[in-house]
């Protein structure tokens, strides 16, 4: 199933510790209420995050920040935050805990609505409660240009595609 967008999400956990890691298996669930899906994998920080502070950001990049986004699919380490490892820009959320990341084009504020274990996995359905993005990247009616926001589509290991071309019909 590839090639993925992968977005970078923000948690932090029960002592307050933001921390940020790519994520491919996401996806829209509902409309009414806005529901969206993200499945993460048991025992990362992450997890342990999500599971007990039940806030998240889906912040979605772009291609320049590409190699930030890679080193926030390093490992959890209680000493280095990935975000300050990383070098991203932060700024409050409006609803939730966790921070946006400035450069992200956009941002989807979300409170767990309820999780499934799936597997190796749990999959955490998260309320959406507050969408920002930035202006420069969205045309007259709202959408992403996504040709000029270029985001990162995971294909295997550590290769992205940038596959865009945009048609109407
Ligand atoms: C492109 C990409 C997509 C990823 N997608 C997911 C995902 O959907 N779910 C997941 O649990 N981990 C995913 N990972 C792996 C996590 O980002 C990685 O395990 C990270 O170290 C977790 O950090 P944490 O322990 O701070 O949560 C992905 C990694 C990359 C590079």
């Amino acid at each position: 199933m590839s090639p993925k967008l992968t977005v970078l999400v923000t948690t932090i956990d029960e002592k307050g510790r933001a921390d940020v890691s790519p994520f491919s298996f996401v996806a829209p669930v509902s409309f009414d209420p806005p529901l969206v899906m993200l499945s993460v994998g048991i025992n990362k920080h992450s997890y342990w995050a999500l599971t007990r502070v039940k806030e998240f950001v889906i912040n979605i990049p772009t291609e320049k920040i590409l190699d930030k986004l890679w080193i926030a699919g390093g490992k959890w380490d209680p000493n280095e935050s990935k975000i300050e490892k990383a070098k991203f820009k932060t700024e409050p959320s409006e609803k939730v805990r966790p921070p946006r990341l400035s450069e992200c084009v956009a941002h989807i504020e979300c409170f767990e609505e309820f999780s499934k274990k799936a597997g190796d996995h749990i999959m955490v359905v998260g309320r959406v409660v507050a969408v920002s993005a930035n202006e420069d990247y969205l045309d007259d009616k709202g959408n992403l240009k996504v040709d000029d926001a270029r985001p990162p589509l995971h294909v295997a290991d550590n290769i992205f595609a940038f596959p865009y071309v945009t048609k109407s019909v």
